[in-house]
């Protein structure tokens, strides 16, 4: 079976309508993408499992929408103005930005710079002679730290502006409500709050397409409990996002854990859920144990506080947070690498299928008239009774095997033809994407057919 590069599936996604480089009349600006119509309904599919998963079956778990722009004290608190950097050099001779601890993990996998301090990097990298990987000189600056936050203009004029940033993570948009929803959903601990929304970062590494962003979505979950009951909940939560993943349609085999070392400033422990991407293993979840640090910070830069009274024990305390955060986009295309194929076919053709699960494909059924002229009405009737519940395509040029095939890549689950007993006997063709087989069925039929083939 053919191994799909970086490079085959972001022509890919530009094709069929995925994912666009992002302000390409302009030639693009480095690391954004924009999505297009099929990658906007995957992405948007992705965000119901998500849902389903998080929001809907649980007990006590709330979704919020905040803000992305937030008191600048909230940035204090959270610890992002003063430590949320990346190490960062300047090569001299030709005058490119790296990121220190990368140079080092790229040039022996076994160095491990997430576990040194910038003095150790820097030695490590001198000592070493490491090339810089533009011009192969190794002649670089001193390090230094680089905030990763985007800040922007409050206020009328510059002068008496006020800087305020866009949010890095969703995470204190949750915490900064933590009482709003506990008051307002009337729920004791331990329950969740998760949030699907943008977030921003200054990244000046390699994207590996939309694998590293400036501008990405993340969808985040909050779990608020008391001391005690964070240990067990974060090994929960580390096996929960494995289930989460499989049920998305990733084999196994293609994640892993990877425990951290070197800990955030906020965490007592740290996980990621790593995918098999074709570049090496890439991490498209974060689980954290973020003890009280959160709250605690909270309560004290705002002043106001932010303590968990139980009625049964009469304690006071500030609530334990157990944090699991997914990449969406890194998901979408953990998930396109994962479904795309180019199967080999009899007498020597292929076709290429993208095989989502029905649930996640953009497009759920394509109808299709066998011959325009004859059968365009009634498929035309069809595909419009269909589109009431599903999101339905209609296609009718071209052969229909080249139709089927046009469905087939872009992951459409079903399709349904239309022909001469479709108008004398009531009669259509269903045909399945991954198996290719066709069973007869009446049309009036259809909506119980389809009923419980889709989840979202
Ligand atoms: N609130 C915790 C937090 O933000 P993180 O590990 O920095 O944790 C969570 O980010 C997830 O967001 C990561 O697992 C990754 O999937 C995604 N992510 C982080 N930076 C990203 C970037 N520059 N581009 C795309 N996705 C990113």
């Amino acid at each position: 079976m053919k191994k799909f590069t970086m490079e085959d599936l972001m022509a890919y996604c530009s094709q069929y309508g995925f994912i666009f480089r992002g302000s390409e009349i302009y030639g693009g600006l480095a690391n954004t993408w924009d999505y297009g119509p099929l990658g906007t309904r995957f992405k948007n599919n992705i965000k119901d499992a998500w849902r389903y998963f998080f929001i809907q079956t649980w007990d006590n778990s709330y979704e919020l929408d905040s803000d992305i722009l937030m008191n600048p004290a909230v940035w204090e608190a959270s610890g992002h103005l003063a430590g949320f950097s990346d190490p960062l050099l300047d090569c001299r001779s030709c005058k490119t930005r790296h990121r220190a601890d990368n140079l080092i993990n790229e040039y022996n996998s076994e160095a491990n710079a997430d576990t040194m301090t910038q003095e150790e990097m820097l030695h490590y990298i001198k000592e070493n002679q490491i090339p810089c990987p533009k011009c192969g000189k190794s002649d670089f600056t001193d390090i230094r730290q680089f905030n990763l936050m985007f800040a922007t203009q409050r206020g009328v004029t510059e002068e008496g502006a006020a800087a305020i940033y866009l949010r890095p993570e969703n995470a204190q948009g949750e915490y900064v409500n933590f009482l709003n929803v506990m008051r307002t959903m009337r729920t004791k601990l331990p329950f969740g709050i998760g949030q699907i929304g943008k977030a921003f970062r200054n990244e000046i590494t390699p994207g590996n397409f939309t694998f590293r962003t400036i501008e990405f979505e993340q969808m985040e979950y909050q779990t608020f409990c008391r001391k005690g009951e964070d240990e067990a909940l974060y090994e929960y939560f580390k096996s929960y996002g494995i289930q989460f993943f499989e049920f998305l349609g990733i084999k196994t085999e293609h994640l892993r854990h990877h425990d951290h070392e070197k800990l955030a400033h906020y965490a007592k422990a740290a996980c990621d859920i790593e995918y098999l991407f074709p570049f090496g293993w890439g991490e498209i979840n974060g689980t954290h144990n973020r003890t009280d640090f959160d709250l605690t910070r909270h309560q004290e830069y705002s002043g106001k506080s932010l303590e968990y009274f139980e009625e049964e024990t009469k304690e006071k305390y500030i609530p334990y947070i157990i944090e699991s955060t997914y990449g969406l986009d890194r998901i979408v295309l953990a998930l396109l690498f994962e479904a795309l194929e180019e199967e080999e076919l009899e007498k020597g053709e292929t076709r290429q299928v993208l095989r989502l699960s029905p649930s996640l494909a953009p497009v759920k059924i394509n109808v299709l008239p066998l011959i325009k002229k004859r059968h365009a009405e009634k498929a035309l009737e069809i595909y419009k009774g269909l589109k009431r519940k599903y999101m339905v395509s209609y296609d009718d040029a071209g052969n229909i095997g080249k139709r089927y095939r046009r469905g087939d890549v872009i992951g459409t689950p079903y399709a349904v033809t239309v022909d001469d007993d479709t108008l004398e006997k009531g009669i259509v063709t269903v045909r399945q994407r991954d198996t290719m087989e066709q069973i007869r069925l009446p049309y009036s039929e259809l909506e119980s057919y389809f009923r419980d083939k889709f989840q979202f």
